[in-house]
């Protein structure tokens, strides 16, 4: 039995959901933003609470949202009344439907900024503007790129109309078709990186970097980091996932494909790592460099490699192509709400967010020129959007999702949404009661100094 009340779209086929999950969860986070972080926070210890983070918090949010928006074949806000209306809670619990939405569209208007990185570099690798003899040149490269805003905003402009076309195509023309070849290719480049690395002087000091667990060494801010980063990369509380989760056959099993949606998404995150902190090293740069740390590195390993430039354009166009199957993940909450609630054609849903969007990622681009100075409590708009999206609303969306999954509800709803062996629907309970709650909660107490008195 369902709760559901119309006949909704379906995944076609029946790698459907995977492809587009994976998808949605490998992109910028894992290649951009998990070596930067890394780099910043100092290495092991930071890497340890993350893996720990996407165990004990990101598999077992990534259940339930598939199974809330599964169950209530809707949007968030849409699919959690549902539920709520069937196995009891307030309608009040809808505001994390509310907060995912939201989230999903403030995580895109950084997103789409450095995504245009991603494609600006495609374009250098191409006609030729990415040589350099040495780290400064690198360092040169990027700063001009952002200097001029409307040479930045072009690319961001891009990305956010490719984003809005794709997502106004509609669910399966647009999203399922490109991940099975692009992944492997991407995977297949980090490999090319990875082996570079080998020879290039900095790999044993890069294992160590990521994996020489030295405790201690990371602060309360940095766990918080960790945490935050495990959501933002497995696409948890920001309406993507359990959107995706509503367009899921009912025989899907849930468990097995979170379990590859997190695997898939882990390895290739500690691959970029493998690939990214040898040139670091190699090359005397400082790894808490920030958000430009892998377009200052990347580009002097295909300068030096044999066919490097070839390389350079397949990794930067798989790249742009994994950033955008999850740019479109994260308009996916508001456009399917648009449509269900307000009679809109998806591609007007689409045209009619992109407008939106593009005035906030533009000022978020402009962060890196003009506004570089538009700074609050010492944070520009890039940072703000962020630090509220990922150090805030995703922890606190998740630890109300599973708060009201484990604690709330009152149906056998979950139990037949996820159709587990009564001993490992046991466990889910478990986390998503115990583990995964006082996880959020004791990080997130830390990190505002409560235990520091
Ligand atoms: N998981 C994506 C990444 O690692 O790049 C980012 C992301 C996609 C975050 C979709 C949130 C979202 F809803
Ligand atoms: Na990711």
């Amino acid at each position: 039995m369902t709760s559901a009340t119309q006949p909704r779209i379906q995944w076609l086929g029946r790698w459907g959901f995977l492809l587009a999950a994976t998808g949605s969860a490998v992109g910028l986070g894992n290649i951009w933003k998990f070596p930067y972080i890394t780099g910043e926070f100092g290495g092991g210890a930071f890497v340890l609470v993350y893996l720990a983070c996407i165990l004990a918090v990101g598999v077992p949010v990534m259940m339930t949202e598939i199974a809330f928006g599964r169950r209530g074949r809707g949007s968030p806000i849409d699919a959690i009344r549902r539920v709520v209306n069937e196995s009891g809670g307030g309608s009040a619990w809808s505001l994390i439907g509310w907060m995912a939405m939201l989230c999903g569209f403030l995580i895109l208007s950084f997103y789409v900024v450095v995504a245009g990185w991603s494609f600006s570099y495609l374009w250098k690798m191409l006609s030729g503007g990415l040589s350099g003899e040495n780290v400064d040149d690198m360092v040169a490269v990027f700063v001009a790129n952002n200097e001029n805003p409307l040479n930045l905003g072009f690319w961001s402009t891009l990305v956010a109309l490719l984003t809005m076309f794709i997502v106004g195509k509609g669910v399966q023309e647009g999203i399922e078709k490109n991940v099975s070849w692009m992944m492997p290719g991407l995977v297949v480049m980090l490999l090319v990186l990875i082996v570079y690395g080998m020879f290039s002087g900095g790999f044993g000091e890069a294992v160590t970097f990521l994996f020489s667990f030295n405790a201690g060494s990371l602060s309360s801010e940095g766990m918080l980091a960790a945490l935050g980063h495990a959501f933002f990369t497995l696409s948890l509380a920001s309406g993507a996932i359990l959107t995706y989760g509503s367009y899921l056959p009912k025989n899907a099993s849930i468990a097995r494909t979170t379990l590859g949606v997190a695997a898939a998404d882990t390895v290739v995150a500690l691959m970029a790592g493998l690939a990214i902190f040898p040139v670091i090293f190699a090359n005397g740069m400082n790894p808490g460099q920030g958000p430009g740390l892998i377009f200052m590195s990347l580009p002097l390993a295909f300068d030096a490699m044999p066919f490097g430039t070839l390389f350079g354009i397949l990794f930067f166009a798989m790249l742009s192509m994994a950033a955008l199957t999850s740019s479109i993940s994260m308009v996916e909450a508001t456009v399917s709400w648009l449509c269900d609630n307000k009679g809109l054609s998806r591609r007007a849903a689409a045209w009619g967010t992109g407008i939106v969007l593009w005035l906030v990622s533009t000022l978020a681009m402009l962060s890196f020129n003009l506004g570089a100075e538009w700074m609050l409590a010492g944070k520009n708009v890039f940072d703000w959007l962020d630090y509220l999206t990922a150090r805030w609303m995703m922890p606190l969306g998740g630890l109300g999702t599973v708060v009201l999954a484990g604690f709330v509800l009152k149906s056998d709803a979950f139990r037949e949404e996820l159709g587990l062996s009564p001993l490992l629907y046991t466990l889910w309970l478990t986390m998503v009661r115990y583990v995964t709650p006082l996880g959020i909660l004791v990080v997130f107490t830390d990190a505002l100094g409560i235990y520091s008195v």
